[in-house]
């Protein structure tokens, strides 16, 4: 079933997947998560966007102002679906529950919930921010300025957007090198 899975993902959704599971690696290196074994953390980083395997390809290539509110709902439901996923394959529940909650923003402001997301997939959510923001992308010429992946954090309380920021700022070659 996971290769299967892993097949449906389009190449930017696999190695997107596999960036954020290389950065959460190296962040375990450093980042001790209450409650949360390394390979856990790690785990849910890899599968985070699993739900995407179902997801239409229209949803990846059409502009924004072509996709419906349904579709949008379809979109947000991915941590949910991925979570759903994860647990059929056996992971644990500490990584399904970050596996479902990293859209989720604390004070319940994320998607597709709106709950107060666990320590974990606040983690997630950060690493998942800068894997996005440093890969390369048709629509943008170059990676974004540390000022720039900062202010896309500003939500992140400030011991999680340091720790995560380092992760790129002391090697910035990580992105080039996770791909
Ligand atoms: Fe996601
Ligand atoms: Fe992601």
């Amino acid at each position: 079933m996971q290769g299967i899975l892993f097949s449906r993902l389009p190449t930017e959704v696999l190695s997107h997947s596999l960036h954020t599971g290389a950065l959460a690696a190296r962040l375990m290196k450093d980042v001790q998560i209450p409650g949360i074994r390394g390979a856990v953390f790690v785990a849910a980083a890899v599968y985070h966007d699993l739900g995407k395997a179902y997801w239409s390809e229209r949803f990846l290539t059409a502009p924004r102002y072509l996709l419906s509110n349904s579709d949008w709902y379809i979109m947000q439901a991915h941590p949910l679906v991925g979570g759903d996923i994860a647990q059929e394959l056996g992971l644990c529940p500490e990584a399904v529950e970050i596996i479902r909650q990293h859209h989720e923003r604390p004070g319940g402001k994320g998607y597709p919930l709106g709950v107060e997301p666990c320590e974990g997939a606040i983690w997630l959510s950060a690493i998942d921010i800068v894997a996005a923001m440093t890969e390369p992308r048709d629509y943008r010429a170059e990676i974004p300025s540390e000022e720039e992946i900062r202010r896309e954090l500003a939500w992140c309380p400030a011991y999680i957007r340091d720790a995560v920021l380092r992760l790129v700022i002391v090697n910035p070659n990580l992105a080039k090198e996770a791909m």
